[in-house]
């Protein structure tokens, strides 16, 4: 007999993702994650959680926190995500993800964790004084996502890691509780229009919440004047924009904007080019600012509009959270069983 590769997993496809509630969402957020969201919904059967549990590795003011998470929902809702399409609900309200989290925690090895490159990047140089719950991260979000047993996960390419470790640990589990195909082994979608929005300030560097310059991102609530003044402050060179894509290849910043144009307009960076080709920024910086308004002011309208009623937003999370739990509860049951518990 040959070693024969464990049957693979055969239930249906399921997307799931979630965003922390810490820190104002930008563009970014919304072309790389929230509008993916969206668009998946109406091809997989999507869970879209707020990862309240994960904030917390870090310190967040318990004051603001369920604020941050109706702010969240606000952004999902406002870009499109439908509650009686997609399960949307905060983690915290769905106690089986601890539960699963706690088992995978002693399935995966220290050994795994300590490659974590977003551990080493968030823990600094004070290591010792970083939370526990900072350095299981990683088997927290192994078990938000195969709680649900999900086969898809949209998320950014610094998730990539993350998404392996999920693998590991879907692995080992049915190898070491002999239940081959239980878990499957789910994929990172980290492609597609806004996959990668920089900086506006440097094109080098991701766009994010934690750059200390707010001129370096658009962010979900700033108004149209902002929006208009930080796309005329953004970097960028004195050359006219190129008629083709390959020569954009060491102009980050150039390359950026017209990207950014090119995802708020549903289009590829190559059809935008072919509009501006021979233009200055002086001419694409003000139809961008333009577009941006266009499209990104109607999204901070209706999140401003839900968030000054949060009754909408808790119904929605108080029925998506029900709904999390009864998917999640067969699963779990099942868990329970394998690895031997009493009364499972
Ligand atoms: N770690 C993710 C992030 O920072 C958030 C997250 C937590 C997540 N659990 C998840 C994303 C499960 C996808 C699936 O952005």
């Amino acid at each position: 007999m040959t070693d024969q590769a464990p049957p693979a997993y055969s239930g249906p496809r399921r997307v799931l993702s979630g965003v922390q509630p810490s820190g104002a969402l930008h563009l970014g957020n919304y072309l790389g994650a929230l509008v993916k969201f969206a668009r998946l919904q109406h091809e997989v059967e999507t869970f879209i959680f707020v990862a309240d549990m994960h904030a917390i590795t870090v310190w967040q003011d318990p004051k603001l926190l369920a604020g941050q998470v109706r702010e969240i929902t606000a952004a999902y809702l406002a870009s499109g995500l439908d509650p009686k399409v997609a399960t949307i609900f905060p983690q915290s309200a769905v106690p089986q993800h601890a539960e699963l989290a706690w088992i995978f925690n002693c399935v995966a090895r220290l050994g795994w964790l300590d490659r974590m490159t977003q551990f080493k990047e968030k823990s600094g140089k004070h290591k010792e004084r970083s939370s526990v719950g900072l350095y299981t991260y990683p088997v927290l979000q192994a078990a938000d996502i195969l709680l649900y047993k999900a086969t898809e996960v949209p998320v950014g390419d610094d998730q990539r890691q993350h998404l392996e470790l999920t693998r590991d640990v879907a692995a080992k589990f049915n190898h070491d509780f002999e239940v081959p195909g239980f878990f499957p082994l789910p994929e990172a979608l980290t492609q597609g229009p806004g996959a990668r929005i920089m900086s506006l300030r440097d094109g080098s560097a991701k766009m994010s919440k934690s750059d200390p310059s707010d001129n370096s991102r658009l962010n979900l609530l700033d108004d149209a004047d902002a929006i208009a003044q930080k796309i005329r402050k953004a970097k960028t060179d004195p050359e006219p924009l190129p008629a083709t894509l390959e020569e954009l290849k060491d102009r980050p910043e150039a390359e950026n904007l017209v990207g950014v144009y090119a995802a708020l307009d549903g289009r590829t960076s190559e059809a935008v080019l072919a509009e501006f080709a021979g233009q200055g920024f002086g001419a694409f910086k003000p139809r961008l600012a333009d577009l941006a308004v266009a499209k990104l002011g109607p999204v901070s309208e209706e999140m401003r509009r839900l968030m000054a009623d949060p009754g909408e937003i808790d119904r929605v999370l108080a029925d998506g959270a029900e709904r999390a739990r009864a998917a999640a509860a067969p699963i779990l049951a099942e868990v329970r069983k394998i690895v031997g518990f009493w009364g499972a």
